[in-house]
């Protein structure tokens, strides 16, 4: 078969079972390292390659493809795909494709773990516990926190993981809200969601979880003045993109208490720097961008990952589901 001597580079080792599988019709080359290729490493090893698989750490644009002309295939392992050119990618004909919804319920179970470690104290409390600071046994103001049950959920994106979102949030039995650019009555009657401006979102709800992709409308969405219209005693959740939020005005949000409190997975620049203000916070809980990081879902998206290329490579169109162009 053709693909036999097709070559990919693959800028990051994967969970579960896939690479071997490309290795059995491919030859691939592999970033074994822990980090990132340089962009250095990048540019030499796109060299002659039919295919990338490739992170959201990994900028791949006009130059990457002219450093790799015979590019059938660009494939994102990830949900996100702005670190791709797609319209170059368009362009010379190379399909790009991405793992789509496959983590979608993934982030929205690690959405709902930050959900309740902001309500309910839950890293303070384990500090507490570990460092010895538990010093009296049940104590009727111990660590008081904000029921999650009841409350009124605001999701800006209902999108697939914003209607995850909801459906945890149904059995919490939580007043939902959403914010799209759009209604969506089918999600209106499917989850129970509310539609609302996002001002009236903002202003309503006491837990702000953002799951917009990124794009040109998104960006700093949440900014000094968006931050403002949140309740003193809510909470914003981030399981999307950094770059939704102006990490400054934030900083100066939960500084000044005008919100009670962040959940936080992504940053601005990751990993987050050491400086940053945001880790000496209390009002805050940090993650390392894990939303999709279960066994289950890294694996299952690697598969996705490796069969677009194997598609590709072997003169199929991918799945269509995966397909972030359509090939020009
Ligand atoms: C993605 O794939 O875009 C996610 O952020 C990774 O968890």
């Amino acid at each position: 078969m053709i693909i036999v001597v097709s070559k990919v580079y693959v800028t990051r080792n994967l969970p579960g079972t896939a690479l071997g599988e490309l290795g059995r019709h491919c030859q691939v080359t592999l970033n074994k390292k822990a980090t990132p290729p340089s962009r250095k490493e990048l540019l030499k090893n796109v060299s002659g390659k039919d295919a990338i698989l490739c992170m959201l750490s990994d900028r791949i644009d006009k130059e990457v493809m002219d450093a790799a002309p015979g590019l059938k295939i660009i494939s994102s392992y990830s949900t996100g795909f702005e670190h791709i050119d797609v319209v170059e990618a368009t362009r010379r004909g190379i399909y790009v494709t991405y793992t789509s919804d496959i983590l979608a319920e993934a982030t929205a179970d690690l959405t709902f773990a930050l959900i309740l470690a902001c309500a309910r104290n839950v890293v303070a409390g384990d500090v507490m516990v570990r460092k010895g600071r538990w010093r009296v046994g049940w104590t009727p103001d111990l660590l008081l926190g904000q029921s999650v049950h009841g409350a009124t959920l605001g999701i800006v994106g209902l999108g697939r993981i914003g209607s995850a979102v909801a459906r945890r949030a149904r059995g919490f039995d939580m007043k939902i809200l959403y914010h799209n650019r759009g209604r969506n009555e089918r999600a209106e009657d499917e989850l129970g969601a509310h539609y609302r401006n996002l001002d009236g979102l903002l202003a309503e709800s006491d837990f702000v979880s953002i799951h917009t992709t990124l794009n040109g409308a998104s960006r700093q969405l949440i900014n000094k003045v968006t931050l403002a219209k949140i309740k003193p005693t809510a909470f914003l959740i981030n399981t999307a993109r950094g770059a939704v939020v102006n990490e400054r005005d934030l900083i100066a949000a939960l500084k000044k208490k005008t919100i009670a409190g962040a959940g936080l997975d992504v940053f601005d620049k990751e990993p987050l720097p050491g400086k940053s203000p945001l880790v000496r916070m209390k009002n805050v809980v940090l993650l390392p961008h894990i939303g999709s990081a279960s066994r289950q879902t890294r694996s299952r998206m690697a598969d996705v990952a490796v069969k677009s290329i194997l598609d590709a490579l072997s003169g199929k169109s991918p799945d269509p589901a995966f397909r972030v162009n359509p090939k020009s």
